[in-house]
């Protein structure tokens, strides 16, 4: 079992020509609203990949909709606590090469107590993972309680902060992160995250692929070639697939649907909604 603490956003997506520089106005191509944040996505994505994952959120009095959705790709509400703050949200500009750019709003992803996290961690088995990533409030106290239970730990670094990172380097078993964010961290420490005290650390490398380095093993993951509509919630969709395979302890199977299915999650607009489902992702690897 996975249990995931973490943020669900109201995505609000522009597409427009290009991302504006500093200072432009720009008219935008079309709008829509999903569902995102890298919490909820990477749920989304382990659970239509076949794994088990309890998510533990906190939405605001305007997050209705969120909750509709939620339930609607199949995740259970009932760890989704309403709190008194608007729910967070994204601003989200979608350039015609796919590339985006994302401003957060926080809100009710901040507002995680203490008490809603022991209550969740305290149902955890011994050996169920905990993630984690940026986008939360108490990300550090959850990982030392879920050790503290003897859980494992996987952290998503993102949205990058290299001083959460170094908080959490000796608390989590799975780092994942890009290889702007890892050159960011060697930069920052001293050390390429490989060479760190961490069980495995997860490298994704956009269109070169992905690495996993095990206890001084590397296992290489080729990107498979697709035309790429939004890459919004791509990482994301890797992660949640990776950890919902990987859990059971099969890595390189897992790096090889994790890479199908963010190829195929860029294929359509928005994040949480363009997750595939793994019979979609299987039929796709083996026409690849
Ligand atoms: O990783 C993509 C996600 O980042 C979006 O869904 C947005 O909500 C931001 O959290």
């Amino acid at each position: 079992m996975i249990l995931n603490f973490g943020s669900i956003n109201l995505d609000l997506v522009y597409r427009v020509a290009h991302l504006p520089k500093p200072g432009e106005t720009l008219a935008s191509t079309s709008f829509a609203r999903f569902l995102g944040g890298k919490g909820i996505n990477q749920s989304i994505a382990a659970a239509r990949s076949g794994g088990a994952i309890r998510h533990i959120g906190c939405l605001g009095p305007d997050g209705k909709w969120l909750g509709e959705q939620i339930a609607h790709f199949g995740l259970s509400l009932d760890e989704i606590t309403q709190v008194d703050v608007p729910t967070g949200h994204a601003v989200i500009f979608v350039d015609d090469t796919a590339e985006n750019q994302i401003v957060l709003f926080g809100g009710s992803n901040l507002a995680f107590t203490k008490n809603q996290i022991e209550q969740a961690l305290n149902t955890a088995r011994r050996g169920d993972w905990v993630l984690l990533q940026n986008e939360t409030n108490l990300v550090s106290y959850i990982a030392q309680e879920a050790r503290a239970r003897g859980l494992k730990v996987a952290y998503s670094a993102a949205p990058f902060d290299a001083n959460a990172v170094r908080d959490l380097l000796d608390q989590i078993n799975l780092l994942a992160l890009n290889e702007g964010e890892a050159a960011a961290i060697a930069q920052n420490i001293g050390h390429h995250p490989a060479e760190l005290n961490i069980d495995h650390v997860l490298i994704t490398k956009g269109e070169r692929g992905a690495e996993l380095h095990s206890g001084g093993e590397i296992l290489h993951q080729d990107s498979v070639k697709v035309e790429a509509i939004d890459t919004t919630g791509a990482g994301d969709t890797f992660l949640g697939a990776f950890m919902a395979r990987f859990v059971d302890g099969k890595a390189d199977e897992a790096l090889a649907f994790a890479a199908g299915a963010a190829a195929l999650q860029v294929t359509k607009q928005g994040a949480a909604a363009a997750i595939p489902c793994a019979e979609e992702v299987e039929a796709f690897l083996r026409n690849a």
